[in-house]
């Protein structure tokens, strides 16, 4: 594993290693597993990946969860660079007659909230049975907001970190392990 990875114009350090970042989605998926032992082939949950940022965290925990479950996924973007611009858009919508469904947000990283809170909101539009987040990351000091996160897999300080699928402007998703901006 690299200690240190150059993107663009920037320097980062190995934060989390891999194996601890498995071992809280091995914790995490358990959780889910028994909170959603109840759903059926006929009424599977629906496992929204929100591209691209959580697209390793999703494979990740696709390996691990036994419930009946489809996969879709959406888009939603609010940062350019390596600070949130407060302001979403939707690039890719949600997935069409999800009304009734059980619905499991997959995140990458919980900053201000603004995405999450965005997406919540277009979901309760949608009539969902219930939404529930579940987030690789989240960063406590800075989110704000009141929408409750059930399922977080870890908190890390209020640092931009990239890797494990998170990028800073769009490089840096494949690497294993998890870094941070090194200054
Ligand atoms: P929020 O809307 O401020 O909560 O930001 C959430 C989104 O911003 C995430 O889905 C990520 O795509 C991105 N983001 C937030 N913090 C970081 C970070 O430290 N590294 C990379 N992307 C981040
Ligand atoms: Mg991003």
């Amino acid at each position: 594993m690299e200690q240190k990875i150059s993107l663009h114009d920037k320097t980062f350090r190995l934060f989390i290693p891999n194996e601890t970042l498995e071992k809280a989605i091995d914790a995490l998926a358990a959780r889910l597993n028994k909170d959603y032992a109840n759903c059926t082939d006929k009424h599977p949950a629906l496992l929204l990946c929100t591209l691209n940022g959580a697209v390793i965290f999703t494979a990740e925990l696709l390996k691990r969860l036994t419930f009946p479950l489809e996969l879709k996924a959406c888009k939603l973007s609010s940062y350019k660079g390596t600070t949130s611009t407060g302001v979403v858009t939707t690039e890719v919508p949600l997935p069409a007659n999800i009304a009734g469904r059980r619905v499991i947000i997959v995140e990458d990283i919980v900053d201000t909230g603004t995405t999450i809170e965005a997406l919540f909101h277009q979901l309760r539009e949608n009539q969902v049975q219930d939404i529930s987040v579940c987030t690789m990351f989240l960063k406590p000091e800075v989110y704000k907001k009141s929408i409750p996160l059930q399922y977080v897999a870890l908190e890390i300080p209020n640092k931009f970190v990239v890797g494990f699928g998170l990028d800073y402007d769009e490089l840096g998703r494949n690497t294993k392990d998890l870094y941070v901006l090194d200054i």
